[in-house]
């Protein structure tokens, strides 16, 4: 038989049950997801119970991070498999209100993310980083966490969110955890359903190209012709459009100046047909 793991849908009964943990002093850890839970998203989970006393586990399909032309609509959803694994991993409490709760008639104020939202991601995803900021602003404010968990998957996200939660003095500490990956190294990612079987055979080739990148430039390669042949070596394998391949730095996300010893990252956007796959790995 599957356990049963509590499921409040408005912010009233999600308040009767933080407020009860605050009365006995306990801390709280928010994972926020959309659903169609994998791995990756239960070892989130998994890391958010060492961190504090309860763990609220959040789902919502957030529209507002979407673009008019991506895939709101075909975004993969399972809310009952994603209850029984929340269960299964010991969360406590599953936070899931209807788009009418979180954004009810009249809703109009937003967060603005800040620099960190300006390129890579941002330069294809125009909104996108604004809806993440707000709808991260709300789940914070409606459970009221001590931390939050991320996933490093999403690198460009956590360093905007990081920047928001310093820049509005927001009161909570934000967590990234390790990208988790198959065998073959692809990153487990919710729209790594869209993939077909020979997409899925050449989608690890993003994972080992910017890993080989971020080997050359550690061992002192030319960051400008590494990038260039990385793209070659993705168009090879049989990836359709590479949105971008840049070597940034880790916590700004600026173009780095050149060989002052700081931590970089290698960040990467690249299509197979009509699924958009994103990875990061540091130098
Ligand atoms: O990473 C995600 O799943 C989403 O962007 C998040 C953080 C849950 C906000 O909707």
């Amino acid at each position: 038989m599957s356990e049963i793991i509590k499921v409040v849908r408005s912010v009233r009964d999600l308040r009767k049950a933080t407020s009860k943990w605050r009365q006995r002093g306990q801390s709280i850890a928010l994972v926020p997801t959309m659903g169609a839970l994998h791995a990756g998203h239960l070892a989130l989970v998994k890391l958010a119970r060492k961190k504090a006393d309860k763990t609220v586990v959040s789902i919502f399909v957030n529209p507002t991070q979407f673009g008019p032309n991506e895939d709101l609509s075909r975004y993969p959803r399972d809310e009952a498999g994603d209850l029984e694994k929340l269960a299964a991993a010991d969360a406590d409490l599953v936070w899931a209100p209807g788009v009418e709760e979180m954004y009810p008639e009249g809703f109009s104020a937003g967060v603005r993310a800040g620099s960190a939202a300006k390129e890579l991601e941002g330069e294809f995803r125009p909104f996108h980083f604004d809806g993440v900021a707000t709808v991260c602003t709300k789940l914070f404010n409606q459970v009221t966490p001590d931390v939050a968990i991320f996933g490093e998957k999403d690198y460009q996200q956590l360093a905007v969110l990081r920047q928001v939660v310093r820049d509005l003095n927001m009161p909570l500490k934000i967590i990234g955890a390790p990208t988790k990956r198959d065998s073959d190294g692809l990153a487990l990612s919710s729209r790594n359903a869209y993939l077909s079987e020979a997409e899925r055979e050449i989608a690890p080739a993003l994972n080992a190209v910017i890993a080989a990148l971020a080997e050359d430039v550690a061992n002192g390669a030319d960051v400008v012709s590494g990038i260039a042949n990385a793209k070659r070596k993705l168009a090879a394998a049989g990836f359709t459009k590479i949105d971008y391949v840049e070597v940034r730095d880790a916590e700004t996300l600026a173009v780095p100046p050149d060989h002052d010893g700081r931590d970089l990252r290698v960040l990467a956007a690249a299509w197979l047909g009509k699924t958009r796959l994103i990875d990061n790995v540091a130098v």
